[in-house]
């Protein structure tokens, strides 16, 4: 059995590629970069782009399952644009004799989602809330010793650690039951951005300041990191009005996986060398 992992390259999938082969699966990961990929020993590396399918042929040789992800909304990972070659993908993965599918969705349901869901393979969709390791944009700025500057930092988030996204993902695909299921996925509890960065100061034993932006100020921050209109406006949604989802820990990690999902507490002790 090989599981194809796209993604492999990014925070969810080396989770994934790592939760798979601590399994004893076989791991083949995507990426458009091989040469740089980076992967763990065992791992085979294969290049191939979800945007082009026809890249796709040797990737998908003898694989018996898939984890794809969409890029179906402003922050999507192919920087913006929705991938619109999913039932490309499936019918491919068909042909070559994949079983089951898993698709890590963005945030927003699309034509990625809309393509697993009524395609002709089992599918699981995996739908995480705000990931834990979005606290890594604030690394240069702890380590240069400077403080967190954020807005709408009373905003509560229930964010979720990437290694339980990736272990929701691995059963999904490693075990039988999942399919035709979509798993809203968040964390064990909903912080503020003062208790994130809080934790984050325990776990680096100092303390990290943190700065609230008026909106005025976020949206000019963002417009100079580049993001467009579409993207502002998302961000300016979400720190208004979380939604209910976004900021409730549901139990659904430890339906799937048999543990409790893990805390910003621990993500902030792994992750704490990156911001010392
Ligand atoms: N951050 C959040 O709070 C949040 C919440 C919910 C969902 N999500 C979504 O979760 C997904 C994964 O996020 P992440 O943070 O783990 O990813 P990431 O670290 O941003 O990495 C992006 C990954 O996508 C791959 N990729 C991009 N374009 C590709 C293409 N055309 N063909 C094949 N692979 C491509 C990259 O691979 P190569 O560069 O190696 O080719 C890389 O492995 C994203 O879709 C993201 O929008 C994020």
């Amino acid at each position: 059995m090989t599981i194809l992992v796209a993604g492999a390259t990014g925070t969810v999938g080396r989770s994934l590629v790592r939760a798979l082969v601590n399994r004893g699966q076989q791991v083949r990961a995507l990426t458009r970069a091989p040469a740089t990929a980076d992967l763990p020993p065992g791992v085979e590396p294969v290049a191939g782009d979800l945007a082009d399918p026809t890249t796709l042929a040797d990737a998908l040789d003898g694989v018996t399952a898939v984890h794809l992800i969409g890029f179906d909304g402003p922050r999507g990972a192919g920087g913006g644009a929705a991938l619109d070659t999913g039932p490309e993908l499936l019918r491919l993965a068909e042909r070559a004799g994949v079983a089951r599918v898993t698709l890590l969705q963005n945030g927003h349901s699309g034509p990625m989602e809309d393509a697993v869901q009524t395609g002709p393979l089992p599918w699981t969709v995996i739908a995480p809330v705000g990931f834990m390791a979005n606290a890594r944009q604030w690394a240069p700025a702890v380590r240069a010793g400077e403080p967190i500057r954020e807005a709408f930092g009373e905003t509560a988030s229930a964010l979720i650690h990437e290694d339980d996204i990736a272990d929701v993902a691995a059963v999904a695909l490693v075990e039988d039951g999942h399919a035709a299921q979509t798993y809203v996925l968040s964390g064990p509890e909903a912080l503020t951005v003062p208790d994130q960065v809080r934790q984050l100061g325990e776990a680096l034993g100092r303390t990290v300041g943190y700065v609230e932006l008026t909106e005025e100020e976020a949206i000019a921050d963002w417009r100079g990191q580049g993001f467009d209109q579409e993207s502002i406006d998302f961000f300016l949604e979400m720190g208004r009005t979380t939604p209910w989802i976004g900021r409730t820990p549901l139990p659904t990690v430890e339906r799937v996986t048999g543990r409790p999902a893990r805390t910003f507490g621990q993500w902030a002790r792994e992750h704490a060398p990156e911001f010392a």
